[in-house]
């Protein structure tokens, strides 16, 4: 299908030049792109600076598709070199680290970039690649099964507003998922049903730590939310014991899902081609494919971003525990 499905911001010439020559002096001043507080001041100091057209591709989604492609940076498939066999061995110099700081860039000028300490190190740019032994597993290492639809980490109130997922090889075209809550038809008997916090979304795989909090009960949580300017959802049905609710809830939920699928769309990203979903209105997953770990596996780098002052969530999330997991956020809020 390719990326036809989801709206193109073509970058000009002049923006990606913009973009290309900060991340170049960044990387030169540092030598890294991983995050030090003197980096992210740098970044926030020089995404503050940036013309308006680089601002204006960078708007907030803006269509009921709650996603697009930024298209027309460059990735230099030599230079960046294989396809890592797993996060921890990606690197962080080089040209793969002038991509990690063009996504910082182009997230602090959507918001406020988060890390987690329990995934990736703390980074703020996340390398997905499939991973040896992890071929069937429920997360971005995965390859062999379908990554079924979800909100990115579902299970935390400090999750991302906005998910960045920056190609940098698929020689396969193998396709994001994406479907959003807008596009769906649901009976408003549902939405009521699907709006009461009845289960709890538990933390995925590629959170360790937080899979044995056992301080806490897990809080049950909305997977629909009427919000003012329309419906948002909280929706990770991989870890969501949907068994554990009466009839009337299994039935509405799996309505949800059957929608969704209804209305997903196959996004197969290009080299450079940043695909930028909000977190609040579309749920993301990938089709299966077959890893050959050769180094010519497919390879994204991923941004998640808050965006302050947004009205798209239940205000009770605020307390809840998150599982003991902070976000960390690049720039005080
Ligand atoms: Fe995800």
């Amino acid at each position: 299908m390719g990326s036809a499905a989801a709206p193109v911001r073509q970058l000009d010439p002049h923006t990606v030049a913009e973009l290309r020559s900060a991340a170049e002096k960044i990387l030169a001043a540092f030598g890294t792109s991983a995050a030090s507080p003197a980096l992210l001041e740098h970044v926030a100091r020089t995404a503050g600076a940036f013309s308006d057209t680089l601002r204006h591709h960078c708007r907030p989604v803006d269509t009921d598709d709650g996603l697009f492609v930024l298209r027309g940076l460059d990735v230099d498939d030599e230079a960046v070199g294989p396809t890592p066999e797993g996060w921890a061995t990606a690197g962080d110099s080089g040209a793969g680290a002038l991509y990690d700081l063009t996504l910082l860039l182009l997230a602090t000028v959507m918001g406020n970039p988060i890390a987690w300490e329990g995934q990736q190190d703390g980074r703020f740019v996340h390398n997905i690649v499939p991973a040896p032994g992890h071929e069937t597993a429920q997360t971005g290492a995965s390859s062999a099964v379908l990554l079924s639809p979800h909100t990115e980490d579902a299970f935390h109130p400090g999750r991302a507003h906005l998910l960045m997922l920056g190609c940098v090889r698929n020689h396969d075209h193998i396709a994001t998922t994406a479907a959003g809550i807008r596009k769906t038809r649901l009976s408003d008997q549902d939405i009521e049903t699907l709006a009461r916090p009845v289960l709890p979304i538990l933390p995925d795989d590629a959170y360790a730590e937080a899979q044995g909090y056992t301080d806490q009960l897990p809080p049950a949580v909305p997977a629909l939310f009427p919000a003012e300017d329309g419906t948002t959802l909280r929706f990770d049905p991989a870890y969501t014991p949907v068994d554990r609710a009466d009839a009337t809830y299994r039935a509405a939920y799996r309505r949800l899902e059957a929608e969704l699928a209804r209305v997903s769309v196959s996004v197969s990203l290009a080299p450079g081609e940043v695909l930028v979903v909000d977190n609040d209105l579309v749920v993301h997953g990938r089709v299966p494919f077959r890893a050959r770990y050769d180094g010519t596996d497919r390879w994204l780098k991923r941004a998640s971003v808050r965006v302050p002052g947004r009205r798209t969530r239940p205000p009770a999330e605020a307390d809840e525990h998150g599982y003991g997991q902070a976000a960390l956020e690049a720039h005080a809020s």
